[in-house]
């Protein structure tokens, strides 16, 4: 997409899964990038991998990584003037950082529901503020914080990562209004489940129930929902929803919560039939 072409962007979580792959096609596309993480290995493989795919192979393209965690914000306030100086300017932000651990909801460690707001929410919180400012100063500029599917309904086994998804999401809508004098715009993305190194690792935690729940659901690719990204964030769109089954179950959900609160007890209740050992 021209529309890329030297646009300055930075990506919380760009060092793998779909914030990587978001950071693969903006290089393909000829913007500068700047990916962050916490792992210096995962970030210099991310990286190689990236420039590699960058449609100006020479240092015009400027293609960096900054090592750092957003659930802290004094890292993130400290590396912000660095990382604007290095790419030049800033135009888009991205925060696609995030962490879960489904479980059953008497079972999630108090540490997890403490970690899930700390890096899902108060990350994409922090990451906006330390680049905030250069995007006011300019007046123009786009934020597109990532949610998921468990960002606009609830999903069993979800409750801490839900209840950091679902204020993402409030987050946004706010940050949209605040923003609109100085020309910023904003999008959520709300990602179904995606073939990321997240799902493999949170598919080994999953209670049966959800499993069971998201059933024949086809998964994504990373690369699909990173191109649903980039498309809505250059068509300036606030509500980016990936996948067709995913748009039917927005849509549903939005229109018609009784019909899908029945499909969802439903199915959770014939699981327990089937498999009375879980049923509780
Ligand atoms: N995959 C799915 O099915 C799915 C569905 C809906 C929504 N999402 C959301 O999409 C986003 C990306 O998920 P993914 O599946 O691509 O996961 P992933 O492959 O595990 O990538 C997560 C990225 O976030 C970084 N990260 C995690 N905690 C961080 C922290 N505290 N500070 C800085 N970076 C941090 C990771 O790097 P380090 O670990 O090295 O820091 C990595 O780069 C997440 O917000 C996730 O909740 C995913």
């Amino acid at each position: 997409m021209d529309w890329y072409k030297d646009k300055r962007v930075v990506i919380t979580g760009g060092s793998s899964g779909i914030g990587k792959a978001t950071a693969v096609l903006l290089a393909q596309w000829g913007a500068h990038c700047c990916i962050i993480g916490r792992d210096k290995q995962r970030l210099d493989g991310a990286l190689r991998e990236i420039r590699s795919k960058a449609q100006n192979k020479a240092s015009a393209q400027k293609i960096i990584a900054v090592s750092g965690d957003v659930s802290d914000r004094k890292q993130l306030n400290t590396a912000a003037p660095a990382i604007v100086r290095d790419l030049g300017g800033i135009d888009i932000l991205i925060n696609c950082a995030g962490i879960t651990y489904p479980a059953y909801i008497d079972k999630i460690p108090d540490a997890v529901w403490d970690s899930m707001i700390n890096v899902d929410y108060m990350g994409t919180v922090n990451s906006v503020k330390a680049f905030l400012p250069y995007l006011i100063k300019q007046k123009y500029g786009h934020i597109a914080n990532v949610s998921s599917v468990a960002g606009y309904m609830g999903v069993f086994g979800y409750a801490a990562y839900a209840a950091a998804k679902f204020a993402v999401v409030g987050f946004s809508e706010c940050l949209r209004q605040d923003l609109l004098p100085y020309n910023i715009s904003v999008s959520v993305i709300y990602p179904p489940d995606t073939d990321t190194p997240q799902w493999h690792e949170e598919n080994r935690i999953k209670p049966p129930e959800t499993k069971a729940l998201s059933g024949n659901i086809k998964v994504m690719r990373p690369e699909q929902v990173a191109e649903a990204l980039l498309k809505g964030i250059a068509g300036r769109k606030f509500t980016i929803v990936p996948g067709g089954m995913n748009k039917f179950t927005w849509f549903m959900n939005r229109h018609l919560p009784g019909v899908v609160w029945k499909i969802v007890s439903g199915d959770l209740h014939k699981y327990w039939r089937k498999h009375p050992v879980n049923a509780p």
